[in-house]
């Protein structure tokens, strides 16, 4: 039994949307958030913590660890889990500079 890659939504041909993280180009499909579409581009953390600049990025995925905050079109603290990707967003990352800099559960994110 084959299992067409449209059986999970990635038929060829679907549209995708266009962005950039920190000016590189960035594409994602229609319902995918801003974090898959950064983990699907092989870009895994895109924010570091305040005292030591760990590297974070989407942990648990469903909005509860803030380790994913983002940077959204000029607007910080967006939890890239959460946001829905679309065309001609503007991804930028945030430092460790206490910007829209939660404290995160991945593991405690007490550097
Ligand atoms: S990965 Fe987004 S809030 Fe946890």
């Amino acid at each position: 039994m084959s299992h067409a890659r449209s059986e999970c939504g990635t038929r060829s041909g679907a549209p995708s949307y266009r962005l950039t993280f920190d000016g590189a180009a960035v594409t994602a499909l229609p319902g995918q958030s801003v974090g898959a579409a950064l983990m699907a581009a092989g870009i895994v953390s895109w924010r570091t913590t305040r005292r030591e600049g760990r590297p974070r990025g989407l942990f648990c995925g469903i909005g509860v660890c803030f380790d994913c905050l983002i940077t959204v079109d000029g607007r910080p603290g967006q939890r890239a889990c959460l946001v829905p990707a679309r065309d001609g967003m503007r991804l930028s990352a945030e430092g460790g500079d206490g910007e829209g800099d939660g404290e995160g559960g991945g593991d405690g994110d007490v550097d």
